[in-house]
């Protein structure tokens, strides 16, 4: 089963309104309208309307790093699936190692956001991945298990296949480390072992895992040439068209 390879663009809290426009738009006029990869970009909240005007009618399409599982009410500072819907979001980031590691994100409240976002027409980016320690002490395999059955917990199949899974592992995020290519590529194995357990071998062969930790255009070749590398989701390298494009589009 061949796989469309998927390369996202999370920008963090990055980019003002005009910084985003800007990057959407050299994006865009390089890719145009059909590529043989999916292309997401990830704008912080406040931009998503603006670039979701310019790319429009493009292959490019747009993510959200987060949301929240209510729909609606007094949850100051908290955005819902529907306004996100409404601004033209088609991806969400949901369980990032960042908001796990700075903003309290638990294995509960990634499987609610899952299961909320599944329910209003999004497609969840579901991230995992070890820390440093949790490598060295041999506890990888138990956290990336757990994050990932704790992701899917009550999903069905059908809406499962609708995910895309980001193993990050959190010592190469922002580090300028990267995993190997084997590295990854075993984590990745690991990762579609536990989802087929779940789902069964015909929906492991078609879900996508990306690989996202300091993925570069110097890397990304041979990282994305593993056989279970199904794309990448990058930080700093999605910040400057270049350097995605040559992600996008190796030479
Ligand atoms: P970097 O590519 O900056 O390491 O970030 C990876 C990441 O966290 C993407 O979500």
């Amino acid at each position: 089963m061949s796989r469309k390879k998927f390369i996202a663009g999370n920008w963090k809290m990055n980019t003002t309104v005009d910084d985003a426009c800007r990057l959407a738009q050299e994006i865009v006029t390089a890719v145009g309208k059909a590529t043989d990869v999916d292309i997401a970009i990830c704008p912080p909240y406040t931009n998503l309307s603006e670039v979701s005007k310019v790319i429009k009618e493009s292959a490019v399409t747009l993510g959200a790093q987060d949301v929240h599982w209510e729909t609606s009410g007094a949850y100051t500072g908290k955005v819902s699936c529907s306004m996100l819907k409404s601004v033209g979001v088609t991806y969400v980031i949901i369980g990032h190692s960042e908001q796990r590691q700075y903003f309290h994100e638990t294995d509960e409240t990634v499987n609610k956001k899952v299961t909320a976002a599944l329910a209003a027409g999004l497609l969840p980016i579901v991230c995992v991945g070890e820390t440093l320690d949790e490598r060295k002490s041999g506890a990888m395999d138990t956290v990336i298990e757990r994050q990932t059955k704790g992701a899917f917990r009550g999903i069905s199949r059908e809406d499962a296949l609708k995910c895309t899974i980001a193993y990050e592992p959190v010592w190469a995020i922002g580090t300028g480390e990267t995993a190997t290519p084997k590295q990854a590529n075993d984590a990745h194995i690991f990762i579609r072992n536990i989802y087929t357990g779940l789902y069964g071998d015909q929906a492991a062969s078609q879900i996508r895992i990306q690989y996202g930790g300091s993925m570069k255009p110097e890397n990304a070749k041979e990282l994305l040439a593993q056989s279970d590398v199904d794309g990448g989701l990058i930080g700093g390298a999605s910040l400057k068209a270049a350097s995605f494009l040559r992600i996008v589009q190796p030479a």
